[in-house]
């Protein structure tokens, strides 16, 4: 398959191929803005070294680990906890679109994505950390942001916080999984989608 998705397995066999994790960490919460508006999940994201907002996680060497191992990894560099996980966290893979900085002569890159929920009590744990022990706080890693699911009275929330630039397929991955897992109703996603083009 040369474009779109492809298995764990197929990806694995491309072995001159370059793999990179990334991974949706949230939870549930029952806390509300301003006392009024649910928040409904925690879902982690980060503003990047280069500006840009993506998922935790980066580059993995499947000669040397598997491939939740490197993200496994690459967590505790970005936000200071070595967070383990595991092929059913497993969400997706998909060849990565050629970069207009990468030679034609350069190896494919394979994007592997990966969600976990965690208790409410972890993800604070990882807030945390990230702006402290995280070897990668204040460098490749800027902050970690929380994703807004929930519009304002004037127009802020997820239609703002979309409008926003993300690496790769990042916002792809965070609406796909806001669907895919019911973490919005699909209307109000589509609402916001329609409210961040305009
Ligand atoms: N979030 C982040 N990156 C993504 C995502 C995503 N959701 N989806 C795809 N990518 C792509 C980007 O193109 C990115 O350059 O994966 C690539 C590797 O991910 P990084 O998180 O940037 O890799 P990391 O190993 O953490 O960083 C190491 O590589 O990005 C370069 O020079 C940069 O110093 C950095 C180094
Ligand atoms: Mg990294
Ligand atoms: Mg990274």
């Amino acid at each position: 398959m040369e474009s779109g998705q492809l298995s764990r397995a197929e990806a694995l066999a491309c072995t001159g191929c370059r793999h990179a994790c990334h991974v949706m960490l949230f939870s549930d919460t029952k806390s509300q803005l301003f006392g009024q508006i649910p928040i409904r999940h925690i879902i982690l994201m980060q503003m990047r070294f280069d500006g840009l907002l993506g998922f935790p996680g980066g580059f993995v060497n499947p000669s040397k680990e598997s491939l939740e191992e490197g993200l496994s990894r690459e967590l505790l560099e970005e936000i200071g906890v070595a967070v383990p996980i595991l092929e059913e966290n497993h969400v997706n893979s998909c060849y990565a679109p050629p970069s207009p900085s990468s030679s034609s002569s350069s190896s494919r890159l394979i994007l592997h994505f990966y969600m976990k929920k965690m208790e409410e009590e972890q993800i604070l744990d990882i807030e945390r950390a990230a702006a402290s022990t995280a070897v990668d706080h204040g460098h490749e890693v800027l902050g970690m942001v929380r994703v807004p699911l929930y519009q304002t009275k004037n127009g802020g929330g997820l239609s703002l916080f979309l409008s926003h630039s993300f690496i790769g397929n990042a916002r792809l991955q965070l609406v796909d999984c806001l669907l895919r897992f019911g973490l919005i109703p699909a209307k109000h996603l589509h609402k916001a989608l329609i409210q961040a083009e305009t």
